[in-house]
């Protein structure tokens, strides 16, 4: 995206800004600057540049890649917590003392934290073996030693800062006002789109917190099964997650159950060329197993091994507060706050299908610059009219209207996207992947997928991506990515999105009639808001909100359109939540196999 000039634009009255839009063609790579710390001091850049946004000229890594060099990043960091007032200065050579420091940086979340990346691994253990239980003062600490540490002043006469204290890297969303303005000053609905995304994208910083809270986590749950791993999954890694949306993590114990293969590297000097050849031990007629305590189901399994990492985490994971155990769920999960960082945690076991999920999302995301953009605004706008909620309930899910995006982004002349259907044929055999007998394979290598040659806009494609579904035969039809045509419904859900790997499952199935009715109504009042801007109107009052920012006003705000709603009377809202509720409770206990009975999204 070209640079907005902001400096020159903010000396033009308003009405004249808007009036000098102009239309560009459309980056295929949206460039992202300022993603990267600027203490990060270095010129390297991002990892996962498709989960930051920072794309320009990157090559663009496989999620497997991706997700692998991240964990090994956070096996390397450690979180701190420090006196606010520390000079980083020395609070950096201090370190160092264990090793060099890769990257760092520090952010403010009831506390004020470092995130201090080391080179090596051995410096993480030295620093730790350098680290003292708490003095015993009025409570009793439970002597638990993480990467999560805590630092301390000897004399604080001695630590006056010479200069200002560390700058704070922010990990919060914008206000809505500080939102509604930059709006205002973008030039084209367009640039509103791209400023939105940029504004609520998650930050590199916003990512490393997010995979080192995992390795935390995982530490606490490899007390019990060493060798487990946590992974990531849901929008802190499919590119659509916005500064402020839930971790959505899972203990992956697939990897406890493969045996270690001892691999010896044999190097021919014999020959002058080196070989490599690897050696098994001969175990001859003999099959060693772990002997292991049975219980009647896979379920039950989940839930044991659940409760009692939901234990570890009450008791003695450090900043983790709020524990609950959701055990009876369709999915069982367990759901925490982990203080320092702020997120809201939602811990599940092998939900392999789900991170396959995160990757397909990963890929659409990837893809087209367009993607993004269009699915973060029509999620703000989903959230800003009560749409989506953080309450389980009848409500459209973040997830369910991501894939509405792919879905008219597929039905696009020229499609903007493939069909997963499309990504299937182009999949070699490496990229073939059966989970639970259910066909999950696409191509995972980006550069394989051609790309499109449509160049519409995002303004033209946000309008009709209301036109579309405020028209929609939703009594009829359902909504599959997987062969990205209407189909018909096989239930009689009000909304059926057939879920792209499950394929008898409906991801929506939570949604009530009302809930759907209301979601067309918005999308029709929002399809006519940007027609009449298409027309030059509303009239040109400097400070009203125009474009994206007309969309986004809150219900009952100046919108002419979406205002003029007669309020409904409070026995329908009644009936409407009550509608919610028992459609909630259905859904819950007809445990289906979707991926959850509660669904959080921000
Ligand atoms: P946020 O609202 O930003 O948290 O989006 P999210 O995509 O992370 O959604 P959420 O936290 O609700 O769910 C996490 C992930 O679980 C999603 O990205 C999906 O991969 C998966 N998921 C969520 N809901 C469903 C569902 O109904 N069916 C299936 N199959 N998967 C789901
Ligand atoms: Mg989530």
């Amino acid at each position: 995206m070209a640079a907005r000039g902001v400096g020159i634009l903010a000396r033009l009255p308003l009405h004249s800004q808007r009036r000098s839009r102009v239309q560009r063609s459309i980056p295929r790579h949206f460039s992202c600057p300022g993603t990267v710390a600027a203490n990060f001091g270095s010129e390297e850049q991002p990892l996962g540049s498709a989960e930051t946004g920072s794309e320009d000229k990157i090559p663009k890594k496989r999620f497997s890649e991706v997700q692998k060099e991240r964990r090994e990043q956070a096996q390397r960091t450690v979180l701190i917590h420090c006196p606010n007032n520390i000079n980083e200065k020395k609070f950096l050579k201090y370190l160092s003392q264990h090793g060099p420091i890769n990257k760092h940086f520090f952010y403010e979340s009831f506390g004020f934290y470092a995130v201090v990346e080391f080179c090596q691994k051995d410096s993480v253990n030295s620093l730790q073996s350098e680290a003292h239980t708490p003095n015993k003062s009025t409570e009793s600490a439970i002597p638990f030693k993480s990467r999560f540490l805590n630092l301390k002043l000897k004399n604080l006469s001695n630590q006056i800062p010479e200069q200002l204290s560390a700058q704070t890297n922010n990990q919060s969303p914008p206000s809505s006002k500080k939102l509604f303005e930059l709006l205002n000053y973008a030039e084209s609905i367009d640039d509103q789109l791209y400023t939105l995304l940029k504004t609520f994208q998650l930050t590199e910083e916003n990512v490393r917190l997010r995979h080192l809270t995992c390795s935390l986590i995982e530490d606490i749950a490899a007390a019990y099964f060493p060798g487990c791993v946590i992974r990531p999954f849901g929008s802190s890694v499919n590119t659509f997650g916005k500064l402020g949306c839930d971790l959505d993590m899972f203990l992956d114990l697939d990897e406890i159950g493969k045996p270690n293969v001892h691999k010896v590297i044999i190097i021919s000097f014999a020959r002058c060329i080196s070989s490599t050849s690897l050696h098994v031990r001969n175990a001859g007629n003999f099959l060693m197993e772990f002997q292991m305590k049975n219980v009647p189901s896979e379920r039950i399994a989940t839930q044991k091994i659940l409760s009692v990492i939901g234990e570890c985490l009450d008791n003695f994971g450090p900043g983790c507060v709020g524990v609950q155990k959701i055990l009876n769920a369709r999915c069982p999960l367990v759901r925490f706050s982990h203080q320092a960082s702020g997120f809201q945690c939602d811990l599940t076991t092998n939900n392999s299908i789900a991170l396959k999920s995160s990757e397909l999302l990963y890929i659409y995301g990837s893809l087209d610059a367009r993607v993004r953009a269009l699915v973060f605004s029509v999620r703000c706008w989903a959230r800003a009219h009560s749409l989506t909620s953080s309450i389980p309930g009848a409500w459209i899910t973040n997830f369910s209207l991501t894939m509405m995006v792919i879905f008219f982004l597929q039905r696009r002349s020229p499609p903007i996207l493939p069909t997963l259907d499309s990504l299937k044929s182009l999949a070699d055999a490496e990229d073939r992947c059966i989970l639970d007998g259910n066909n999950c394979t696409f191509i995972r290598d980006l550069y394989k997928i051609k790309p499109s040659g449509n160049t519409e806009t995002l303004e033209l494609l946000l309008k009709e991506f209301f036109e579309y579904f405020g028209n929609f035969a939703f009594n009829k039809n359902s909504i599959n990515i997987r062969q990205g045509r209407e189909q018909n419904k096989p239930d009689s859900s009000p909304l059926y999105i057939q879920n792209p790997f499950e394929t008898s499952l409906n991801i929506s199935k939570n949604v009530s009639q009302s809930q759907l009715q209301k979601f067309v109504e918005l999308a029709r009042d929002s399809a006519w808001i940007l027609e009449q801007e298409d027309k030059g109107q509303p009239s040109p009052s400097s400070k009203q909100p125009w474009g994206l920012a007309a969309l986004l006003l809150p219900p009952g705000a100046a919108s002419p359109s979406l205002s003029k709603k007669k309020k409904k009377p409070m026995a329908e809202k009644v009936k409407g939540l009550l509608a919610a509720i028992k459609s909630n409770s259905a859904d819950i206990s007809k445990g289906s196999r979707g991926k959850r009975a509660i669904s959080t999204q921000a």
